[in-house]
């Protein structure tokens, strides 16, 4: 039986404690002590247990490769993609070595008396099973969600425990590349025996100035006098939490015992934010706006699967720099640091659970478990992420192949009215793609909030079944390109299979995948109807695995959707997305580079990202006129084109002008022979390495430049890397979806001039990176300073 308790607090001043009794007896010990176990594991591949390497966890036993066409080659049709006959997929989820088993163990030192002992999983990929002083304790299913397994009644024979964790990766159970092993934070919980369960804080707040809390206990026979929770004084006055003002309060709750022994104690971090859901749109704490979003999968580049809070920060930033304003966690549950961070940064979040239901996507793919998991499953993920602001709406399902019929819809009651159940606060939403089946089915109207997958020319047939009329749309463009590559003559295309030899795409922006649709048809939808409510963009970075429209080529392994690539360059589309996005910034971006031996006197479009409404070009000074966005044209709408434009090399100059008679101006040089690297840090001040946290990540982005400082936009340069002083190297990513170069290695090819080195800090005191490629030779220093506050 659980018992709940609510306090309701109108008042920062106001203290009300809500009272429930409960019988027998209690032992009084302190708050509940998490302390996370993420480093002292060892790691053994394959089922014998025979070797085994020390690793710090979070570990992606499968990162550091190599690359071969043989893993997880699945010979299959994608169904959903519109394809009939099987062939042969090679970089489908990776070629990455992330099939097969592998353990993870370590001790684990619980003090004698201690009256309660849990273990939180964050994620572990997959099919975890815990192992207690070698009795099987616990498993879980679903590789991306977070669990808890009780180990209080095995505390006795002392106070040192050995646990092992198995985790099993299947062949063909993933459209893309999941990562293996314990991909995420494992943390031990202690305390007495009563006390506050795990995720037992949920934190709503019904308006702008009120808010409460419901608190679960553990062992809730116990006897408890008091629960309370209030917000510290020193928090007052209320600000609301947006993505712009991420203001948060940290409530304390407190549980009681006779003659006020304190049982437990915890900090839950909350936001005054509300949502609602109207004819007039979607509403943040009352005002109307739309979804800047992009889906982000879960991996972090050359860093993989295995979470890192730096990594992932990194990647806010760089949305939030675009003005993005949103992240849905396409498909699977997200990493608990990952909502935190959202938190703290400004980024509203659509929280997703699963890719497929009953009907597999992949022959042993989450399917297998469905039916006995999704409840579990669910309910882990709401009750981990219900208290945090950013989480926006929650997402049940991603083009789930039922959607078309009456059991669909049955599933989809089932399924929201869980969710509900559990957080009746928040919309829930689905991604559909089966239109018009999804209307007729009924699906499409039950939703809270129904998203749209690509099919612009459904939205409006959608519109007339959904819930106060408006639709998401819950996945955008899967538009595919290739930082820096552009083919001639430009030329739009809609690709089911390899447009190119060489494995890449154009960075016109005019090439996407067979169903979707260029970034300027979703943005007229956007802005032509009200009753649109946003947009999630696929993709914000690219990922591993998934190579459309590359699936039978090799190599290929990662995607080509991101706004960024995969080492977090921005392609040229981030500035398309930010003309449209930052309203409070100007926008202005030349493509293509300016670099094109051998392409003299030949056409060469230029193409200019703005939010000015109109421009002026100049090669080499000679103007070649002015280009005004022409609502009336779909790509002249949003872009400036100049498509005659003859190569001469030299200098190529935009000035854009705005309605207020200012003007703004770029430039593109043609580049010289490669002359020097340059390396630009990230972040200058790393912190040292603490055992309780997640390592600290510094970026480096080289560059390739000729004697004057101009990129070499297509220099390919081999690279070795050394890092000296208080820093190791960690890994390095060049953004091309076919090389074979793995990450883990301190040596890579330049990408179209650039690459971005990724290390690791080691201890306190100045460092270097040093960058050659034969005589040219660059080192840069960046500084490692004590550890950073913990989470
Ligand atoms: C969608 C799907 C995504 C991804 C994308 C690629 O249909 O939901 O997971 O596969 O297509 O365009």
């Amino acid at each position: 039986m659980e018992k709940t308790t609510k306090s309701v607090l109108r008042d920062a001043m106001t203290k009300l404690a809500a009272i429930v009794a409960v019988s027998a007896a209690f032992d009084a010990i302190s708050a509940t002590v998490e302390t996370p176990l993420l480093t002292g594991w060892e790691f053994s591949r394959g089922s014998d247990k025979a070797a085994w390497t020390p690793v710090r966890i979070p570990h992606d036993w499968a990162i550091s490769g190599p690359f071969d066409k043989e893993h997880d080659k699945q010979v299959v049709a994608i169904v959903q993609d519109g394809e009939k006959t099987a062939t042969e997929k090679t970089g489908r989820s990776g070629a990455l070595p992330w099939i097969g088993e592998g353990w993870y163990r370590r001790t684990v030192e619980v003090p004698a008396g201690t009256g309660y002992a849990a273990l939180l999983f964050e994620g572990a990929m997959a099919e975890p099973e815990v192992f207690w002083d070698g009795a099987k304790v616990g498993e879980w299913k679903c590789g991306y969600n977070a669990f808890v397994v009780d180990v209080s009644d095995r505390l006795s024979g002392g106070a040192c425990h050995l646990l092992e964790v198995r985790c099993r990766n299947r062949a063909e159970s993933s459209r893309w590349y999941p990562g293996a092993g314990l991909i995420r934070p494992v943390r031990l919980l202690t305390g007495g025996r009563v006390g506050i369960a795990p995720w037992g804080v949920n934190v709503r707040t019904p308006t702008l100035d009120t808010w409460e809390a419901d608190v679960e206990l553990r062992n809730p026979d116990l006897r408890v006098v008091t629960v309370t929770s209030y917000v510290k004084e020193g928090d007052a006055p209320y600000r609301p939490w947006s993505p712009e003002a991420p203001n948060l309060y940290t409530p304390v709750t407190e549980v009681r015992g006779e003659n006020a022994a304190l049982l437990d104690r915890r900090e839950t971090r909350f936001g005054f934010r509300t949502v609602e859901l109207a004819a007039e749109g979607f509403k943040l704490n009352g005002r109307v706006r739309k979804f800047k979003g992009v889906c982000l999968h879960h991996d972090l580049g050359a860093v993989g699967a295995a979470f890192n809070d730096t990594a992932f920060r990194r990647q806010v930033a760089k949305l939030k720099e675009i003005g993005c304003d949103a992240i849905r966690t396409s498909h699977n549950m997200p990493a608990p640091d990952q909502i935190a961070i959202c938190d703290e940064m400004g980024m509203m979040v659509m929280a997703e659970s699963f890719d497929m239901w009953k009907y597999p996507k992949c022959k042993n793919g989450y399917s297998l478990f469905f039916d006995a998991w999704w409840r579990r499953d669910l309910e882990n993920l709401v009750k981990a992420n219900r208290s945090h602001p950013s989480v926006v709406m929650w997402s049940i399902g991603n083009e789930i192949p039922e959607q078309g019929s009456a059991a669909g819809l049955e599933m989809t009651r089932a399924l929201q009215g869980f969710v509900h159940g559990l957080d009746p606060t928040r919309p829930v939403t689905q991604g559909l793609d089966r239109w018009p089946n999804a209307i007729k089915s009924g699906v499409a109207g039950e939703m809270d909030l129904t998203g749209l997958n690509y099919r612009l020319r459904f939205y409006d047939a959608a519109r007339k079944v959904a819930k106060n009329s408006i639709v998401l749309g819950s996945e955008t463009a899967s538009t595919v390109s290739t930082r820096g590559h552009y083919y001639f003559p430009v030329k739009e295309g809609r690709e089911r299979e390899s447009p190119h030899s060489d494995g890449q795409c154009t960075g016109y922006d005019v090439e996407c995948a067979a169903w979707s649709n260029l970034p300027d048809d979703d943005r007229a939808l956007q802005e032509d109807n009200d009753w649109v409510v946003g947009e999630f963009v696929w993709t914000g970075f690219d990922y591993l695995g998934e190579p459309s429209p590359y699936n039978e080529y090799w190599p290929s392994r990662s995607s080509y959707f991101g706004i960024f690539d995969l080492a977090g360059l921005p392609k040229d589309r981030a500035w398309l997305y930010r003309s449209w996005w930052r309203t409070d910034a100007r926008t202005l971006h030349l493509v293509p580079h300016w670099t094109w031996p051998g392409r003299e006197g030949k056409t060469t479009p230029v193409y200019v990202y703005t939010d000015a409404p109109s421009a002026e070009l100049f090669v080499n000074g000679k103007s070649q006129g002015v280009r005004t966005k022409d609502r009336s044209s779909r790509l002249d709408r949003f872009r400036l084109r100049w498509n005659d434009v003859v190569y001469e090399p030299g200098e190529l100059k935009v000035v854009a002008s705005y309605p207020d008679g200012t003007s703004e101006t770029a430039v593109v040089r043609t580049a010289g022979e490669p002359a020097s690297l340059k390396l630009e840090v990230e972040r200058c001040n790393l912190s040292a390495p603490l055992d309780d946290q997640m390592p600290d990540l510094g970026y480096i982005t080289v560059s390739v430049t000729d004697a004057s400082g101009n990129l070499c936009p297509d220099a390919a340069l081999p690279l070795t890397f050394e890092v000296s002083g208080a820093a190791k190297f960690k890994g390095v990513c060049n953004g091309d979806a076919t090389s074979l170069e793995v990450f883990t290695e301190p040596r890579m090819t330049t990408f179209h001039g650039q690459l971005v080195v990724v290390v690791e800090p080691t201890a306190v005191g100045p460092a270097t990176l040093t960058v050659r490629s034969g005589d040219i030779k660059s080192s840069v220093g960046f500084s490692v300073a004590c550890g950073r506050e913990s989470r």
